[in-house]
């Protein structure tokens, strides 16, 4: 009879982050009316900016998306060796949630928690796994977790992370790139932090690894124009966000490897001296004059398992492709 039966698990949705639109706004003019003008990654992914960058992941210079999902394919059974068995997988950035779920068979979770800025991202995604995995348990969390993994603890009742089950904080696709050295041994910490001293807790994470130049300008400036999309989409997002009048014809894609600093950086380039208006104020630009959107680090194995050591985890593990172009590592909380 059906009294005897449970009924199917439902995934529960958590929003934990709300926008504050003139705080945004006052974000990106501070950045526009910097000597040398900037703006955050976050701002490339509003509706087109995300379905240009999944386009991108397609793209045949675009390596670290295939070589990643290669690596979780040639070595995944000596990652289920180390990652545990029964652990809430906490997916940082989980989107679609694809990654995790193609990870579930491997790393057999008991409990799937996925976090992402909006929660209205997730909640198609985790209805649908939700069937797919009828026994396993599902949170969708709404969180800026750009500033670090802060699990504020009224939010955290047992229900999403319980002391008893590992944890493994899943952080794929080189996103980590994002940040700057400072920035990622912080965001690490905060990691580390909410691995909570529940045993056998840790991190698996991928990264970019320094290559040759030509090869990480090409996977940052493809034939196709895609990335060059992407990065110009930006403009229309400020339009709507802040109601500048940038012309995107006006602008030019670059995108160059930083030896010095070790990573692939995005600008936008004026193509001759243009003036910029928005309610309340303006800015002229020269020609060749540029607009610092993005950074995203390469690390070598070596300073990427340091940076692991410094941020507090124990021994790390990591897997690579035969190229040494991305590398995915399993660090020990303890
Ligand atoms: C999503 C930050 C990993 O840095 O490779 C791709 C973003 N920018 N092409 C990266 C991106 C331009 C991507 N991450």
């Amino acid at each position: 009879m059906s009294s005897q039966m449970t009924p199917p698990k439902q995934p529960t949705f958590h929003q934990l982050f709300t926008t504050d639109h003139d705080a945004v706004r006052a974000e990106l003019l501070a950045g526009l009316t910097a000597p040398t003008a900037y703006t955050a990654p976050k701002f490339l992914y509003d509706a087109l900016g995300s379905r240009l960058f999944e386009a991108i992941t397609e793209l045949p210079e675009y390596y670290p998306t295939r070589t990643e999902v290669a690596i979780f394919e040639r070595h995944g059974a000596a990652m289920a060796g180390v990652v545990p068995a029964g652990a809430t997988l906490v997916d940082l950035g989980a989107g679609n949630c694809h990654k995790a779920a193609s990870l579930f068979g491997t790393l057999h979770p008991s409990r799937y928690v996925a976090v992402d800025i909006s929660v209205d991202f997730l909640r198609s995604a985790l209805l649908l796994l939700q069937r797919q995995h009828p026994a396993m348990d599902m949170v969708g969390l709404g969180l800026d977790f750009s500033a670090g993994l802060a699990l504020p603890p009224h939010a955290m009742p047992d229900a999403v992370l319980p002391g008893h089950s590992p944890r493994v904080v899943f952080y794929p696709g080189s996103s980590i790139g994002n940040f700057t050295h400072e920035q990622a041994l912080a965001f690490l910490h905060s990691v580390h932090t909410a691995c909570g001293q529940v045993a056998d807790s840790g991190l698996l994470i991928g990264v970019d690894l320094v290559k040759d130049t030509a090869e990480l300008e090409a996977a940052y400036d493809d034939a196709l124009g895609v990335t060059a999309a992407f990065n110009l989409n930006l403009l229309l997002h400020i339009n709507r966000t802040v109601g500048t009048d940038f012309n995107v014809r006006e602008w030019l894609h670059v995108a160059l490897f930083n030896a010095a600093e070790s990573r692939i950086e995005m600008h936008l380039q004026a193509r001759h001296t243009l003036t910029v208006r928005w309610p309340g104020g303006e800015r002229t630009f020269t020609g060749g004059e540029r607009i610092h959107t993005e950074n995203s680090y390469k690390w070598t194995l070596l300073s990427f398992q340091a940076l692991l050591a410094n941020a507090g985890f124990a021994a790390s593990q990591v897997w690579t492709d035969e190229g040494q172009r991305f590398a995915v590592c399993w660090a020990r909380a303890q």
